[in-house]
Formats: structure tokens, sequence, C-alpha cells
């Protein structure tokens, strides 16, 4: 009997192995998944052997999560309610398929995550592994055992004599990668709070606590994908992270929000997107450069399907790729190099230039110019207008 687990080396996956050996007379398999999280690696593989793991996987899934989630996140501009930037939500469909790939090759019977019964991430594992190993079993202990604290986790280690220090106290359900990071939790669950900025944030500077200077970052995409920081030609990860820290010095990217959760209730996150969230901003600019008015506007709607597809962990459903397919088409002419400039927390524009720009001076100049008459004007708006001449005339006749 073999149990593969998404295993991160924090407390609720750490009692799970002991649990799972216990409950289902299993040898445990622990999966780590190394999406730009930056933790030790090496200590939570002891962690992993030390709880009754009886093989540890470290995998490195960076570059597949920029290249293959990220990107083609950002360029379909998909954000949930107007607020979130999807970090959480595309990093699990790709932890699911590592998870199935060692399911596979391990010839494993059931695969384990520690996600709650009240939240979206077990349905994005769950659902990632029906469409990719419909047959496996899954095991959500969570929704199974009777722990119900912090405090009974670790009265179950010391039961079971596993000696492994984690700390007492209180912290906020936190998910890390390179894309952003997530908080949720204790005082943050009353939206009447404010969130305390020095607490809460573990990458951002607090943008009330600045006193820097601006400073001007220039970002270039080819076909909507971001390839070089300050002229400097980077692969995705690098590009991510060298931005990380840029946007983190100036307190760009945090996001507080009350979201509604696929499985009902509201919850209030405060995201973590600090390179994100300056790529988002480039990115966007560059599309009132290159894109036409009406392909701009269908994909602002696509972007809101796009975003509740990403939330609701359906990565790998017909509809997401196809709508990818769409995005890809529209994003040939998305190229350029976009300047901008941050501040305390803000972000403006400083200079876009593309060789696709559709924004021709001569055309809205207020200046006398070649290729606009302005007496075609008139007709077409004699035609534009003719529907609304004749509802007037048919159903206003009263107004005068
Ligand atoms: N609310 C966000 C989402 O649904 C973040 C979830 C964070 N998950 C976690 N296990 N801490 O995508
Ligand atoms: C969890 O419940 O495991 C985390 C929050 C979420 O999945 O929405």
């Amino acid at each position: 009997n073999k149990v593969v687990l998404a295993y991160s080396g924090g407390l609720d996956t750490s009692v799970i192995i002991p649990w799972l050996k216990e409950n289902f007379d299993c040898e445990v398999i622990a999966v780590v998944v190394d999406v730009g999280q930056e933790d030790d690696f090496e200590a939570i593989k002891e962690r992993a052997y030390k709880t009754g793991a009886s093989k540890v996987y470290i995998e490195d899934a960076k570059e597949e999560f920029v290249n293959e989630y990220i990107f083609p996140t950002l360029k379909a501009g998909a954000i949930y309610e107007g607020k979130y930037l999807l970090g959480t939500s595309m990093a699990r469909p790709l932890i699911a398929k590592k998870l199935v790939n060692i399911a596979k090759k391990e010839n494993a019977d059931a695969i384990a995550h520690g996600a709650t019964g009240k939240g979206n991430d077990q349905v994005r594992f769950e659902v990632t592994i029906k469409v990719l190993m419909p047959q496996i079993k899954i095991i959500a202990p969570w929704r199974i055992w009777n722990l119900k604290s912090r405090e009974d986790e670790l009265n179950y280690l010391a039961q079971k004599g596993i000696d492994i220090h984690f700390k007492r106290e209180e912290s906020y359900s936190t998910d890390w990668n390179i894309w952003h990071l997530s908080h949720e939790g204790l005082d943050l669950e009353d939206p009447c709070n404010m969130p305390d900025f020095d607490k809460v944030l573990k990458i951002t500077k607090n943008p009330f606590s600045l006193s820097d200077s601006p400073e001007t970052v220039e970002i270039e995409f080819e076909k909507g994908i971001p390839v070089k920081v300050n002229g400097q030609k980077m692969n995705g990860v690098e590009l991510l992270k060298t931005l990380n820290k840029i946007g983190a010095n100036h307190g760009i990217g945090i996001a507080d929000i009350v979201e509604n959760r696929l499985v009902g209730m509201k919850s209030r996150g405060v995201y973590e997107t600090p390179g994100g969230t300056i790529l988002y901003y480039a990115h966007r600019e560059l599309e009132y450069l290159c894109l036409d008015r009406a392909t701009l506007h269908f994909k602002d709607m696509v972007a809101i399907r796009f975003a509740e597809l990403v939330y609701d962990g359906l990565w790998f459903s017909p509809l997401r790729e196809a709508l990818s397919v769409f995005v890809d088409k529209t994003q040939e002419v998305v190229n350029g190099t976009v300047k901008l400039v941050l501040y305390r927390g803000n972000i403006y524009s400083a200079g876009l230039k593309s060789p696709n720009s559709l924004y021709i001076k001569d055309l809205a100049t207020f200046e006398e110019d070649q290729m606009y008459n302005q007496k075609d004007a008139e007709g077409f708006i004699n035609l534009f207008g003719l529907p609304l001449k004749v509802f007037g005339m048919v159903n206003r006749k009263e107004d005068k």
C-alpha cells in the first residue's frame, strides 16, 4: 500500500504522514514541489523522514510554473474579482500534476493532500488529479480526522513519539511561491481590521515606512511575454525574481480582498505580489497601445472567465485551453518596451514603445492632418445614429 502525499514541511502535512500510516497501513511517499517558496528543502526532507516518510521527492517546478502557468495567465490579464492575481490558484494544478507523475512512477494506490474541507485548494488538487489520473484514490485527512487545532496536532505528534519542533503560537495561514504570498486567518478574519503590515508582510516592505526615492524600471515584451528587465535578457524565473526584489522594495502589489470562495463562503485574504503586479501593469499598458478596440474589449470579457476557471482549479479544462489559444493569437502584436516609475506602493507609466503601436499621432492630433477628413464624420454619425433617430421619432414624440 503506497500513498503519495503533497508535503510542505509545515505542521499539518507533517502530522498527516504518521496519521496515514496509522489509518491506511501504508508507506508514505512525500512530494515537495518547489514553485519558488524559499524554504530550506534539505530541512524539510529531513523532517519528512523523521515523521515516517519512506521516500521524499523534491521537485523543482519553478521554470514550468512561470512559463506554462504564470505567463499564460498574465497574457490573459486574468484577475479574480478585480484584485487577486491568482498566485495560489495557478500553482495547485501544477503541484497536482507532479503528484500524479510520481504516483504513476511509484505505482501508488492513493494521493493525499493537506488542504482543509473548507477551502478552494482541495477542489483544485482533486479536480486536477481526476482529469490526469481518473482512477486513483484521493485522501483528504482534514475531511476525515478529529484533530481540530494546532494543539491537537502537536499532541498527536507527541503521542506518536515524534520529536520535532513546531512553534506553539498561532500564525497566519500562508501560501508562498515565486508569484505571491497569501495570508489568511487570525485578525484578518474580521474585515473591520486593517492588516498590520509589519506583522503580515513577509517579503514586501511596508509602504507606510518607505522614505526611498522613486525607481524606474523598463520591461520588454515579446508576444505578451516579458523577456528583458532594464535591457537585460532573462529567463522567466530570473526575471520574476528580479522584479519581486524591485517591487518589494517599493511596497508594490499588496492586495487586501474579501473574496468569494468556490465552496460558498466569503473569506478575507491579504496578498503580496510585487513582481506580478508590475508585470500586469506593464503588460496592460502595452495592450492599450497595440490592441485594436474590438479585440481589447472582447479580451477583457475573456479575462474574467479565465480568472474564474483558474480560481476554480479548472486549468486542465477544454475551455481554459481554448481561451488560451484565443489569448495567444491576440498577443502576436503585443511587443515592445514599457517604462514604469515605482514610488511608495504606486506604479506610474513613464513611456511606451512598440513596433506594433496602433497609436498614430497624426490621427489623434488636434493639428491639421492628412489621413482623417472631418467631413466624413457627418455621414458616419448620420448612419450610426439612424436607429436611435428612428426610435426617437416613434417612441419619444411627447418629448419634443
Ligand atoms: N484564497 C486564496 C485562493 O483561494 C489563497 C489560498 C491560500 N491557501 C493556503 N493553503 N494557504 O487562491
Ligand atoms: C485551505 O482551506 O486548505 C486553505 C484555504 C483554501 O484552500 O481556500
